[in-house]
């Protein structure tokens, strides 16, 4: 499963990189779903070619995909972001993946975050570690906030929430040697994974965005929780660090 994972996000990957093709000769279809968050050709297209590939080989499994929803089916579950970070891709930049989970019993046991211009795939599954382009990676060492690069992003339906980063933001960045905003929660995520970012937090998620990614924190060493160290707020509230960052990560955004 796990070379059939690998086999269908490179098709994926090569996919959207022809319609950023379309995009940069301006003849690709972008469409809103509300006043930010926007869907493209490209996220459609991607989704079909993961649905169709995943539903030819395990035709039984269920697959919850970002762009056509639900689909029924066994104790198996595929979950899908075809373009995360679609804002990204829609202005041309490098910060996009496709992001695939694979669930069975309610555990995430296989994940791959592709970012198609970057080159880098990062997979993980359960029990046996991540990986990025086939070579094991692990969270940072970083023990204090103050030494701390760390992922944030700000949902594209924030004016709609009243709970939202807004409040979290000012909280943390006085404290925090730096943040960076990607804008594909599944990039942040893996970049948690590799120790590039010493940890994420993000609020309003959905379990499309975090799925694959949360795998990667875990198997690379790293804790994920929602902002009261459970798991009951998750998807939506996420905190992603290595074992000794997370407690402080915690704090900061409790207090
Ligand atoms: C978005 C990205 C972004 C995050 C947003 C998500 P999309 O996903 O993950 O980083 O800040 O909350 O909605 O819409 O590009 O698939
Ligand atoms: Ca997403
Ligand atoms: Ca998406």
């Amino acid at each position: 499963m796990k070379e059939f994972l690998n086999r269908i996000i490179d098709q994926a990957a090569a996919l959207s990189l022809e319609y950023k093709r379309q995009l940069q000769s301006d003849t690709l279809t972008v469409n809103r779903k509300s006043q930010k968050d926007l869907v493209t050709e490209a996220d459609v297209a991607v989704e079909r070619f993961l649905v169709e590939q995943i539903q030819a080989a395990y035709p039984d499994h269920a697959i919850l995909g970002e762009e056509s929803g639900t689909h029924d089916g066994n104790d198996w579950r595929w979950i899908i972001d075809p373009i995360d970070g679609t804002t990204s891709f829609v202005h041309d930049q490098p910060f996009y993946s496709v992001s695939v989970a694979v669930e069975h019993q309610g555990k995430m046991v296989l994940g791959a975050v592709h970012a198609p211009v970057l080159g880098e795939l990062f997979m993980a599954e359960r029990g046996k570690g991540a990986t990025l382009n086939g070579q094991p990676i692990g969270v940072s060492q970083c023990a204090a906030l103050s030494d701390a690069v760390l992922g944030t992003g700000f949902a594209c339906v924030r004016k709609d929430k009243p709970h939202n980063n807004m409040a979290y933001f000012p909280k943390l960045m006085p404290i925090i040697r730096d943040v960076r905003r990607y804008g594909s929660a599944a990039i942040d995520l893996a970049y948690v994974a590799c120790g590039r970012l010493d940890g994420f937090w993000e609020l309003n998620l959905n379990l499309f965005d975090m799925a694959a990614g949360m795998l990667l924190v875990q198997e690379a060493g790293g804790v994920v929780t929602d902002f009261d160290g459970t798991a009951e707020g998750l998807p939506g509230c996420i905190t992603a660090a290595n074992p000794t960052l997370h407690p402080l990560l915690l704090a900061a955004l409790k207090a």
